[in-house]
């Protein structure tokens, strides 16, 4: 039988390490935490960790602001910390993933601080995107380059000091602590190269390539004019240049031996676009997140699945799946329905677990799901970091809340995450002191008895399931599918429906007879 590298089937499950677990006690989630924690995670069942960025930052983007890409930030640890959490991870029979922000870097890095202390047209300032301005309306007055938007809120440009009330404009696609990297010179290109070497000389087994359709600006920095920023092969993401690097970074991870790995963050509005990523000299994966844009209903899973599907399919790449990650409202949140039945964000997040699990391909969780959180929506103001709360002047609230530190043990903050008398980095509710895992693991109802459950039937049944995803006939609020020995059925509506043929293996709730109930699934052994 032909081995199946181990990324195309995984489940990967993603840690903010600012939130996972604090071994120091400054009440911010580090490397060593993550080493204390590696039995939750064998327990659980997952096949690999994504780490979001532990590299040296001043965290205006939670890490994703990076200054210095060889180090580890001393709030997270150290690079002793961080070549004794990959030997760990191995030991435990874990893939490690990290992940790597090639876009921009923070305005703190010594190349930007260079940029700065350079003058225009200089090599400091060619490593990123410098642009004059252009006339503003009154005498005197400058605006932006062009009109676009940074994804956080606000313009992409900030004007830079020169100290005589003139200076170019730097973009930041992102916050303004994150000027954009000028991928055009070569410099960039070998840093980067070198950046991979680096970690993957250190053990690592893949990367998640940040904002990985950004690299590439068109050149003319023409306006967006109202169309949306992430057009693909638009004037900001997909331009066509970006697919070299990738081959590059391709033939680099090939030359590792172990089936090194690499998935793009690429947010697009065309599958062919997608496509492209996922030629055979190019990425292994990208991230697909059809499943956590659907709303709760059969119809709107159906479509986004095949959709997914069929965007990989020429590519011959095994796709994605993710409901929950640092970057989106927790999808146990998105399926409350104010008004509707208590606990029925519950009952369908077991639901769409068992939808995630069976589908082809691999899987993405994110920390907490496993123990059922919710986004926690009622953050002070004054405790919020995200730089969208700031720079939309709190007209969004951000993705604090999906970042709130795991709660571990005990019956009161910080609930085992830090040790006690320490203030997390984010406040933790009051009442989760029944969501712990100390808590829930000796609890047969609880959701984190009910995650290992579904991990461990996934793995032992793994090696018998093809590829290939075929519907069966079904009622309009449900959907059933095969894939050979396992039929898996969602039904999202209110009512029961018949299930299809097969023994149940697994369900999500109790079944009525040969009812499945509504929002509610169920694993079946195919007849
Ligand atoms: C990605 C990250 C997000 C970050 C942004 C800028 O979308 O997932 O957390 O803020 O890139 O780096």
């Amino acid at each position: 039988m032909t081995r199946i590298p181990w990324w195309r089937d995984a489940v990967v499950y993603e840690i903010y390490v600012r939130s996972f677990a604090d071994a120091d006690g400054n009440g911010e989630g580090d490397l060593q935490g993550i080493r204390s924690r590696l039995g939750h995670l064998r327990d659980l069942g997952v096949d690999a960790l994504w780490l979001t960025p532990f590299y040296r930052s001043p965290l205006a983007d939670g890490g994703y602001d990076v200054a210095d890409y060889r180090d580890v930030d001393p709030r997270f640890g150290t690079l002793d910390d961080f070549d004794a959490l990959v030997a760990d991870v191995h030991a435990h029979g874990l893939r490690l993933i990290v992940d790597i922000v090639p876009n921009h870097s923070s305005d703190r890095h010594p190349w930007f601080q260079e940029a700065l202390a350079a003058p225009p047209g200089s090599p400091e300032r060619a490593r990123y995107i410098f642009r004059p301005g252009r006339p503003g309306e009154r005498p005197g007055e400058e605006q932006p380059p062009n009109d676009w938007p940074s994804a956080f809120g606000g313009p992409a440009w900030t004007r830079v000091d020169d100290g005589a009330g003139g200076g170019e404009w730097y973009l930041h696609l992102y916050a303004r602590e994150q000027p954009d990297f000028n991928w055009r010179n070569p410099e960039v290109r070998h840093e980067f190269e070198d950046v991979l070497r680096f970690w993957l000389d250190r053990g690592v087994d893949g990367f998640r390539i940040d904002v990985a359709a950004g690299l590439f600006k068109d050149e003319s920095f023409g306006d967006l004019a109202g169309r949306d920023r992430r057009v693909a092969n638009g004037p900001i993401y997909s331009r066509p240049e970006v697919h070299e690097v990738y081959r590059k970074w391709r033939r680099i991870l090939d030359e590792y031996g172990g089936d090194r790995m690499a998935i793009g963050e690429v947010w697009t509005d065309g599958p062919e676009d997608l496509a492209l990523y996922l030629r055979p000299d190019e990425l292994h994966q990208v991230f697909q997140f059809d499943l956590q844009l659907a709303s709760w209903s059969a119809t709107a899973f159906r479509d986004v699945i095949d959709a997914a599907l069929k965007a990989v399919a020429p590519t011959g790449a095994a796709p994605t799946w993710v409901l929950s990650s640092h970057d989106s409202i927790r999808h146990l949140t998105r399926y409350e329905r104010p008004g509707g039945i208590p606990g029925i964000e519950r009952a369908r997040a077991k639901a769409a677990l068992l939808l995630l699990l069976s589908l082809p391909g691999s899987a993405y969780l994110y920390q907490g799901e496993e123990l059922g959180l919710p986004e926690v929506t009622d953050l002070p103001d004054e405790a919020r970091q995200d730089p969208i709360f700031e720079r939309t002047c709190g007209e969004l609230a951000g993705r604090d809340g999906c970042r709130v530190p795991l709660p571990w043990s005990g019956r009161a903050e910080p609930f085992g995450f830090s040790p006690a008398g320490v203030r997390p980095w984010l406040p933790m509710p009051r009442d989760w002191a029944s969501m712990t895992v100390e808590a829930q693991a000796s609890d047969p109802s609880s959701m984190l008895a009910y995650y290992r459950g579904a991990l461990a039937m996934r793995r032992r049944l793994a090696g018998d399931l093809p590829e290939e995803l075929e519907w069966l006939d079904s009622p309009d609020t449900a959907l059933f599918f095969r894939r050979g020995p396992l039929t898996c059925a969602l039904n999202c509506g209110e009512n029961p429906v018949r299930l299809p043929p097969g023994t149940p293996l697994l369900t999500s709730a109790p079944l009525y007879g040969d009812l499945l109930p509504g929002n509610t699934a169920a694993w079946l052994r195919t007849p």
